[in-house]
């Protein structure tokens, strides 16, 4: 059988390796205690689940959905966008849900960039902007986001005929990643960035709720001049424990969003609407919930950064997203220091250089597992230093 060429550029997903690798250590009869995945490890809360159930015995919701969305479903994101952020959008044009955000992230992809185009991509990265860039047939440049400049790319070291080939550029603060912050007027030198060079800025702000020690997370669209040049992504998944349940939506510019929809009214049939309608009773609130995890992420973070600063691996708190970025012990790479805890101490973090390039010298550990868990974990990760 023959394939295609396209699928040649793709490396096999992150991921799919890593929960390939827990899979075989499992099956050998290691306890393995995975930090490598950002999926929250509790449940979806009851008062989320039991509106599903409501919405689910509905038969309104039977049917093939409307791509566009409910109308309750963009109200509740404008009306979200409004409250949160203070950023005005038209529910109706500026607005449509995502099959998660990932979907439109590889999505958006299809509907900017032609062969030949350049994408701007942050290294490290979350690994679908750039496999959907090269599956759109475009050329990915990336910007590295290194600690000297707060993990921020550096606009002015983009080659400026590099710029000018450049469609599209993804960002994302609060950052996976390294857990980074956008800091200062960097939001607004991409607006001022974009508009000299025509390019549609693509915010994924799927952590923007994931925040600790009275840190708000911005919205890239409450930047001035933004809406002309960017759309923004949100999520359901990790602030309310749905990564399951496939929700997100995308809100901006709507010259950017258009054809984005009208690819993906190509492509889906859009999304249930049991979810659509639930979606939206969660944005409406209330949102206690995300407050107690965010308390409980909070707790996490402060154990594992103690633990590890205990054994030589100290890392800088972050202000918000559930990973910490750590420096690997001197005399590993980011893979070697990744397989080493895996094989000898059975923990998963994941190497940085699957986010990029510049991911080298660092690993990410997610705070997706209990308290007592990330103890045995650095505890192990301690003895195995040792061997
Ligand atoms: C930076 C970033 N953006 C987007 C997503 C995708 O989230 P969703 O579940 O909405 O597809 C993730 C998931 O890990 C992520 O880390």
């Amino acid at each position: 059988m023959r394939f295609s060429r396209r699928m040649d550029a793709l490396p096999p997903y992150l991921f799919a390796e890593i929960e390939r690798k827990i899979i075989e250590k499992r099956k050998s009869g290691v306890d393995v205690i995975s930090l490598g995945i950002g999926d929250p490890d509790l449940p979806t809360p009851a008062y989320i689940v039991e509106e599903m159930q409501r919405q689910v015995a509905d038969p309104r919701n039977h049917q093939y959905p409307s791509n566009a969305g409910v109308p309750e479903f963009g109200e509740a994101a404008a009306a979200y966008m409004a409250r949160r952020f203070g950023v005005n959008i038209d529910s109706k044009n500026e607005f449509f849900p995502l099959l998660g955000s990932k979907e439109g992230l590889a999505h958006i992809c299809w509907s900017t960039l032609d062969a030949g185009d350049v994408a701007l991509v942050p290294d490290p990265g979350y690994p679908v902007y750039s496999a959907a860039s090269l599956l759109a047939g475009a050329e990915v440049v990336t910007m590295p986001l290194l600690a000297e400049n707060h993990f921020l790319p550096d606009l002015d070291a983009v080659d400026p005929d590099v710029a000018a080939r450049a469609k599209l550029m993804f960002l994302s603060y609060p950052n996976n990643p390294t857990a980074a912050v956008t800091v200062g007027d960097f939001f607004e030198r991409v607006v001022a960035f974009a508009k000299r060079y025509d390019i549609a800025v693509v915010h994924d702000n799927a952590y923007c709720e994931l925040v600790f020690d009275g840190y708000e997370a911005p919205s890239f669209l409450a930047t001035p001049g933004a809406m002309d040049v960017g759309v923004e992504f949100f999520s359901l998944s990790k602030p309310f424990n749905m990564t399951g349940w496939r929700a997100g939506f995308g809100v901006g510019n709507r010259e950017i969003l258009e054809p984005l929809w009208r690819l993906k009214t190509n492509l889906d049939s859009g999304m249930f609407t049991a979810i659509q309608r639930t979606a939206a009773f969660v944005l409406n609130g209330p949102w206690d919930f995300v407050h107690e995890m965010n308390a409980v992420y909070a707790g996490r973070r402060d154990v594992l950064l103690e633990a590890l600063t205990n054994i030589g691996l100290a890392a800088p708190t972050p202000k918000a997203t559930i990973y910490i970025w750590v420096p690997v012990p001197e005399g590993y790479t980011s893979t070697s220091f990744a397989g080493h805890v895996l094989d000898q101490a059975g923990v998963v973090v994941t190497p940085g250089t699957g986010y990029g390039a510049a991911g080298e010298g660092f690993v990410r550990i997610s705070l997706t597992a209990p308290d007592a868990r990330i103890r045995e974990a650095v505890d192990r990760i301690e003895r195995s230093l040792r061997i």
